[in-house]
């Protein structure tokens, strides 16, 4: 729910007024501007849009309908309902300029069509934007500050997105189903809106499958109602989400609820096949938990969980808010690593994608953490064996040089050795534990960026760490280290 705004000097700003007058003087009122088509990311200049921020999503989807097929004319085979899906996205956003249209992100699908404030809306597609134009009737409602309601019907066979590292992403056919997957672009896959990580919202997802499937997403179950042999599930996402977080998996699942005794509610979705070999792994997230939540400060949200596919359905895992999802039965270092995420990612999350070292970085460093406490690896062997990997010297971690580069090694483990180097120069545990304790406080459900990090290190610890950000952060090539 966050927007930067670019800074404007005072001569652009009256021009800008100067023009707004005379726009006003020609039409007899004042007349809004097209949104941005992109919030130009420093890798993904094109996501998110501007001119407006999103509170909530509602989604309501339904997986192969048998309604598409009822002229006969669908080549869709039966027992791949998770091909086709038909939406209805309710967008509820607060005009951040006076408005005469805006984008949205979505690739591919067919729009139907489109309503602004309960008006219809004309509608133009170009690439992966979706530019609407909301009718002259509703135009007051998108002033400044204003808060309008946005509905787009579409429908078809989602894609399956290619990275620009060439992992793929967006929506993904698994054995008996689908799973969308949104790092760092694949939510406009599934459903319009604004792709871009700065923009958090709340989400309601109502998707309708057929029997015997199951629909599992982010938050918490609301209900689920069966008709016909079809079932909807309702989950809601009532604490901010960035779009990229948002996840959906269809598929035959077995699925368990409960809660930690902390009171956060768990709910695992298991493939039947991955099932076995996932069970000891999965009763240890209470245990994570736990442990997270001494070292990183209380769990940010009401429930956590996990989804785990069929070996081979998935390339990665990917830390979907409340529920990361796993390519397969995870091991209990992936699991540290991707419930890590819910603090450094999914509660505190990056401003662009030029910091997704914040994310990485401490979930690598939660792995180390998790070795020291409990494998007897102590950290600083974790972080020699980082530093003597020649893939982590590939490039400095706060500067990738392009957007194939941002789940590279230096990521990563470079990442982690700059938390590492912080606690060094810290040299008190405790105090190093209340700092990052205190970061992921101040932060909570927000956005940070790097700038926001070194800032508050700095302020915190009251020290110059120009140094620790020129060799660790920045640096092109390996820093010595004092033995
Ligand atoms: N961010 C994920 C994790 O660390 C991994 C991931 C997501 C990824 N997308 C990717 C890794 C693309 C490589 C390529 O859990
Ligand atoms: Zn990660």
């Amino acid at each position: 729910m966050n927007r930067r705004t670019p800074a404007a000097t005072p001569l652009a700003l009256l021009l800008a007024l100067a023009l707004a007058l005379l726009g006003a003087g020609c039409t007899g009122g004042v007349e809004g501007t097209p949104g941005a088509a992109g919030l130009r990311d420093p890798y993904f200049p094109g996501l998110g849009n501007g001119g407006y921020d999103v509170t909530h999503y509602s989604l309501k989807l339904d997986i192969g309908s048998s309604a598409d097929d009822k002229h006969g004319s669908s080549t869709q085979p039966p027992d791949r309902p998770a091909d086709r899906l038909r939406g209805t996205a309710t967008i509820t956003a607060r005009a951040t300029q006076d408005l005469s249209a805006f984008h949205l992100d979505l690739a591919g699908l067919d729009v139907e069509g489109a309503t602004v404030e309960g008006r219809p809306a004309a509608v133009n597609r170009a690439g992966k934007e979706l530019i609407i134009r909301p009718g002259s009737a509703v135009e007051d409602r998108l002033r400044k500050g204003r808060t309008f309601t946005t509905v787009v019907r579409y429908s078809g066979s989602p894609q399956t997105i290619t990275d620009p590292d060439g992992s793929k992403e967006g929506w993904l056919r698994t054995a008996d189903g689908a799973v969308a997957l949104g790092e760092p672009t694949g939510s406009m896959a599934w459903f319009p809106g604004n792709h871009h990580p700065s923009d958090k919202a709340t989400y309601d997802i109502e998707v309708t499958v057929p029997d015997p499937l199951t629909a599992v997403s982010n938050g918490e179950l609301i209900s689920r109602r069966t008709e016909d042999g079809r079932t909807t599930y309702h989950w809601r996402t009532a604490e901010p989400m960035a779009s990229y977080l948002a996840t959906l998996a269809v598929g035959r699942f077995s699925t368990r609820q409960s809660a930690t005794p902390d009171g956060i509610r768990l709910f695992t979705a298991v493939d039947p096949e991955s099932e076995a070999a996932s069970e000891e792994v999965l009763d240890g997230i209470p245990a994570v938990l736990a442990w997270s939540a001494e070292k990183f400060g209380p769990y940010p949200f009401t429930s956590a969980g996990a989804i785990v596919e069929r070996t081979g359905d998935a390339e990665y895992a990917l830390e979907t808010q409340n529920r990361p999802v796993f390519p397969g039965p995870p091991d209990t270092a992936l699991l540290v690593h991707e419930l890590a995420h819910q603090w450094f990612g999914n509660s505190v999350t990056p401003k662009s994608w030029r910091d997704m070292w914040l994310n990485e970085g401490f979930a690598t460093y939660a792995e180390w953490l998790w070795a020291a406490d409990h494998d007897g690896v102590p950290v600083g062997e974790s972080f020699d064996e980082a530093y003597e990997d020649g893939a982590n010297w590939a490039f400095p971690p706060a500067e990738p040089p392009s957007a194939a580069d941002i789940s590279e090694a230096p990521v990563y483990g470079r990442g982690a050795m700059v938390v590492h180097r912080i606690r060094l120069a810290i040299d008190d545990d405790e105090a190093f534990f209340d700092l990052v304790r205190g970061w992921t406080e101040t932060h909570r459900h927000g956005n940070a960026s790097t700038d926001d990090f070194t800032a508050y290190v700095e302020e915190e610890t009251g020290e110059d760490l120009t140094e620790l950000w020129d060799d660790w952060l920045y640096g092109e090539s390996r820093p010595p280290v004092e033995d």
